[in-house]
């Protein structure tokens, strides 16, 4: 059975003050979560501040980008190994934000994917479609140019140690949330896609929906059979919503 990973991606949002609200909120109400590992993404500056609030909980750190090279004169860039030292399990690679405000490519992203896991780091690989796409009909092409890029580099097996993150585009912070049913189509999509390359990843891999996902709308996305986890963004910041969707992925 694969655990339930529910992500909290905080984006640009907080404050050394509110993200210590928010983690001692969400720490007050952990029991209540039985079944679903909780992380928390927050921005990289607040990474050790969290580090330190977490200790010694079940709340896993990531982090919402990473540099795809190891050292050196990256001017304003954070190396993986700088993620793990101070203590992050996760990072999320190729989400859409950095993909269309900040032009990063297929390419680009799998390299990252590539140098987060050579770190040690669980790469979470965001996919998913424009609108426009999806309105033309090639939403399974998109993602799977996305994923090939990917598996090109770095083979499929490579899959089997990192969670995907399925985002239509449409779907982020716009309150419009993809039906149950239309996640559930791409998802089964991205695991068939695996298996036809290797039926232990497709089957290991833990592939999260993302998308304006909150309190009201987690327990029918969570209860489809390839969902198996969700990457949150506005509901995260709050600690009785982002638990909320935590308890929804009790078993
Ligand atoms: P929202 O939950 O705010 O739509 O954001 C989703 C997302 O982009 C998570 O990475």
């Amino acid at each position: 059975m694969r655990q339930p990973l529910i992500a909290g991606n905080w984006k640009m949002n907080g404050s050394l003050d509110s993200v210590s609200t928010l983690v001692e909120g969400i720490k007050a109400g952990l029991d209540s979560v039985t079944t679903a590992e909780m992380a928390v993404c927050p921005p990289y500056v607040y990474l050790p501040a969290v580090a330190t609030l977490i200790g010694g909980t079940s709340i896993s750190l990531g982090a919402q980008d990473v540099s795809d090279q190891e050292a050196g004169a990256y001017t304003g860039e954070v190396a993986p190994g700088m993620l793990t030292d101070v203590g992050c399990k996760y990072v999320i690679v190729g989400h859409s934000e950095r993909r269309s405000i900040y032009g990063e490519s297929d390419a680009f992203t799998a390299s990252k994917f590539a140098a987060a896991r050579k770190a040690g780091l669980v790469p979470i690989l965001c996919v998913g479609e424009l609108l426009e796409e999806r309105e033309q009909g090639i939403t399974e092409q998109v993602v799977s140019r996305q994923l090939d890029a990917v598996i090109d580099l770095e083979g499929v097996d490579a899959l089997a140690g990192a969670v995907i993150a399925y985002e239509p585009v449409w779907a982020i912070g716009t309150g419009k949330t993809a039906s149950p049913d239309q996640a559930q189509d791409v998802h089964s999509y991205i695991r068939a896609k695996l298996a036809a390359l290797d039926s232990g990843v497709a089957e290991k891999v833990r592939i999260l929906y993302g998308g304006s996902m909150n309190a009201g709308n987690a327990a029918e996305l969570l209860a489809m059979t390839d969902i198996d986890g969700g990457l949150i963004g506005g509901a995260s910041l709050k600690a009785a919503d982002f638990l909320a969707i935590g308890t929804a992925a009790n078993r």
